[in-house]
């Protein structure tokens, strides 16, 4: 089709490379260059020097930034994403391709060791020339877009969510921050005896990071294990609605299981437990994936980039983190571990307690799990290398496997793959269970990838909420189960 393709690709380069001097100045003959060796090479390995930071500042604003700016939503119509065969490449080869990708500013959807998802728009299809062999997963990604916003759910009702039973049309919806912090609300105000609220932060737009927690007291002559806390965050990457939407769901379903019968599981373990929840890690970025650019991902801090803002926070955590190159990428990774607000405040919590209105952390919490999507794994540390082989490695195998198993026996349940997130994943520095396993010496930390394998991608359908929240509610509870009967009442 094309008969030319340099000087599209030129074109295309011309606000995605390096302007060598000062970000604001056009690209020089170097990035001309590089065009051209990138057109000629296709794995150019092009060197980032890391003292070039921010460097490859686009001249021209990214549309993702200018939909924030005009109050538009961004659009995606005509692009694409493709799945990319790249198991039989080696890891420089790869490095390459992700070089690569970064250079133009194609957003990565999904990393495996076997394939890498991208979506790549219009103007770009050309790279299929320097890819491996792809399959197009996603025809349409306006399409879906425009399913996944019809999904949200507009309001609270009249007089508030009511949480008395499952089955309430919250589940069957996407929401935006003030929803989800409502529905929070609704639970503690109608079960104040277990349900807790607290403020783990603020972000760079003033949004509260809120936490709520549930926890029954023991029955007479049953000990006290309120130092057994079960950490489950989701929403780091603003995409991905399903995880915050699920993390909510099991709440609600653990607490309303308890309180209808005293010797539930459910009942059970929020008596040896206390779960704490933080469904919407990264409010700003949440709201900004509602409200300008569906595919936005990182949170909405000033980075002092030109045109772009936000940091990637599950690569902003203070173990093996590794600085990022610039500020346009989508997983950019910020100069310092904990430039970024959230995981600061995150990690402050997780280690000492919250900032506000808790006593300081006396004992470490004994379980983090981290929800993201899709791709439906279910992981444990370490993910920045496979070489780091963490001394729980058998433990955290033999009870992965049974959470998978677990959540394919929900209702309705699909099949996850368990293991070392370095393995089912391909390049993360700075995650958040690194930090927690390594740092903060929970032994217990997972990351999940919930629904679903590609089809949907991020925009879930809003009518697979339940089935997710299923699955992770019967995964959670066998964790918190196999973590009782190891750490505490060995059998
Ligand atoms: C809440 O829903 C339950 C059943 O789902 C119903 O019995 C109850 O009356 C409702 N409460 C209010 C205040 O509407
Ligand atoms: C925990 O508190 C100590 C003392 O205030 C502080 O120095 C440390 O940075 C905190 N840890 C985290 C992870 O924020
Ligand atoms: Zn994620």
């Amino acid at each position: 089709m094309l008969s030319s393709p340099l000087p599209l690709l030129t074109v295309a380069l011309a606000w995605a490379l390096p302007a060598t001097a000062s970000p604001i100045a056009g690209p020089g003959p170097n990035s001309l260059h590089a065009a051209q060796a990138a057109f000629n090479n296709p794995f150019p390995h092009l060197v980032h020097p890391d003292g070039l930071h921010l460097a490859h500042e686009p001249t021209t604003p990214p549309p993702s930034e200018l939909a924030g700016t005009t109050g538009a939503q961004e659009r995606y119509d005509g692009h694409a994403v493709w799945r990319v065969n790249w198991h039989d490449m080696g890891d420089t080869a790869k490095e390459g391709i992700l070089t690569l990708l970064e250079t133009l500013n194609i957003d990565i959807w999904h990393m495996s060791a076997a394939s890498i998802d991208i979506r790549v728009p219009p103007a770009l299809t050309y790279i299929r020339k320097v890819l491996p062999s792809f399959t197009t997963y996603v025809p349409d990604v306006q399409a879906l877009v425009d399913m996944t916003a019809r999904d949200v759910a507009e309001d609270e009702p009249e007089g508030g969510w009511n949480v008395s039973s499952i089955d309430t049309p919250f589940h069957d919806a996407y929401h935006k921050v003030e929803a989800v912090y409502a529905f929070g609300d609704a639970l503690k105000a109608a079960f104040p005896d277990i349900v807790e609220e607290y403020d783990i932060g603020t972000t760079a737009e003033g949004r509260t990071i809120r936490a709520w927690r549930a926890h029954l007291k023991a029955a007479d002559g049953e000990p006290e294990h309120e130092e057994l806390e079960f950490v489950i965050q989701a929403g780091q990457h603003a995409r991905e609605w399903v995880a915050p939407s699920a993390s909510v769901y099991f709440l609600h379903s653990l607490v309303l299981d308890a309180t209808a019968d005293p010797n539930s599981h459910a009942a059970n373990l929020l008596r040896h437990f206390t779960f704490t929840i933080v469904p919407i890690v990264n409010p700003d970025g949440f709201e900004y994936s509602h409200d300008h650019s569906r595919m936005w991902r990182k949170n909405r801090q000033d980075v002092g980039g030109l045109f772009c803002k936000g940091l990637d926070l599950n690569s902003n955590w203070g173990h093996k983190f590794k600085a990022g190159r610039t500020a346009c990428s989508d997983s950019y990774a910020g100069r310092e571990p904990f430039e970024s607000l959230e995981t600061k405040a995150m990690a402050y919590y997780l280690i000492n307690g919250t900032i506000t209105d808790t006593p300081p952390r006396d004992h470490k919490v004994r379980a983090f799990v981290d929800l993201h999507s899709y791709g439906q794994l279910f992981m444990f540390p370490y993910a920045y290398s496979c070489a780091d082989f963490p001394p729980d490695a058998e433990n955290l195998m033999e009870a992965g496997l049974g959470v998978a198993k677990a959540m394919r026996q929900a209702q309705n349940g699909e099949g996850y793959q368990t293991g070392q997130a370095c393995d089912l994943t391909f390049r993360s520095t700075g995650e958040a269970i690194d930090y927690v396993y390594g740092t903060g010496d929970t032994r217990w930390s997972y990351s999940a990838e919930l629904r679903d394998t590609g089809t949907y991608g991020f925009m879930l359908p809003a009518s697979l909420i339940r089935p997710t929240g299923d699955e992770v509610n019967a995964g959670l509870r066998y964790l918190a189960q196999f973590i009782y009967e190891t750490d505490i009442d060995k059998p």
